[in-house]
């Protein structure tokens, strides 16, 4: 299992999408899962809306969107052996309070979803999946997922959630079937909550950081010899043969390219912060210029996560 996450808007969805890409590519069976269920994990693998059940979005990758509601209803129905009609009861009226209105036993239930996802075998006994690769919620609310059994083992003492806790809480602890990845930008607040997430996941949950994919970095380094180019058109703004070259003023071009220059050397300070504070590799994925979205986005970043080979 492989939870994607980091500040909102870092591209966890599309780094999550490109690792389904690529494993699919590598021939494993892939389930993506859609914590928060708002449909962009399905767009950004070329599809349209997923639900609850594993559904085929490209060869390879099947989809799951997690909405509590459904989940609490599977839940009960695999470990209380309740049928979904029994949902009307009393009794299941008190569980649908607890699925809805207290945040831990609804955090439970999305990472036991998951973990439930990973100990599925088909009918010859195999995995039903190589690998979960999880679009998870942003830094507010991923720890209190990934640490949700741990906090239900604080409270329930014994029984049969006692039992059914305690596996899903080994099992993401365990790292070497379950492990984060975080996604930043080249900009101060992303870098500083990847490196508090890192600290946050490994002290509350117990859950280590396998690396952290620095998004959106402008790789482009303008030369010395560049630099001295546009300085010179700048200065000889007025010639001609300049103007006629470059078809007008020249100070777009040469900004362009200072602007280059700043975003790069800003791009690789913050890519040093980061390394500095977070005990995990970082792996810079460029900013993609063309405009592109969904599918051909995340395979734009797969490629690029390809190339850097880590
Ligand atoms: N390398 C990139 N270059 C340019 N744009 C990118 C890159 N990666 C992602 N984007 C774009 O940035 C935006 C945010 O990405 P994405 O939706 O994957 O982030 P997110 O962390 O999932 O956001 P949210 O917190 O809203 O779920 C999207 O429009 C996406 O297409
Ligand atoms: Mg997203």
């Amino acid at each position: 299992m492989v939870f994607v996450t980091g500040k909102g808007g870092t591209g966890k969805t599309t780094v999550a999408a490109a690792l389904a890409l690529l494993a699919a590519r590598a021939g494993k069976r892939v389930l993506a899962v859609d914590v928060e269920a708002k449909g962009d994990l399905a767009a950004a693998l070329g599809g349209g809306a997923v639900r609850f059940t594993p559904q085929a979005l490209q060869r390879g990758i099947y989809a799951i969107a997690l909405q509590a509601e459904e989940s609490f209803q599977e839940y009960l129905g695999l470990y209380f052996k309740v049928p979904r009609l029994a949902r009307m009861t009393p009794l299941a009226r008190v569980f649908d309070f607890i699925a809805t209105g207290v945040p831990g036993p609804r955090d439970m239930l999305v990472v036991g979803k998951i973990a439930y996802e990973e100990r599925r075998r088909d009918k010859s006994g195999r995995p039903a999946w190589d690998i979960i690769i999880v679009d998870a919620a942003s830094s507010g609310h991923v720890v209190s997922h990934l640490a949700a059994a741990r906090a239900m083992l604080t409270l329930v003492r014994g029984g049969v959630i006692h039992s059914q806790v305690e596996w899903i809480d080994e099992l993401v602890r365990d790292d070497s079937r379950s492990t984060v990845l975080l996604t930043a930008l080249p900009e101060e607040m992303p870098v500083v909550e990847a490196i508090e997430l890192g600290a946050r996941l490994r002290s509350e949950a117990g859950i280590s950081v396998s690396g952290c994919v620095l998004n959106r970095m402008v790789l482009v380094s303008v030369s010395p010899s560049q630099r001295r180019l546009a300085a010179a058109l700048n200065r000889d703004s007025d010639a001609e043969e300049v103007r006629h070259r470059l078809g007008g003023d020249p100070a777009p071009f040469v900004e362009s390219v200072q602007l280059a220059s700043q975003l790069h050397d800003r791009s690789a300070e913050y890519a040093r912060q980061l390394r500095a504070g977070l005990p995990a590799p970082v792996v810079p994925v460029p900013l993609e210029t063309a405009s592109r979205s969904g599918l051909a986005m995340a395979r734009a970043v797969a490629d690029a996560l390809a190339k850097d080979g880590t």
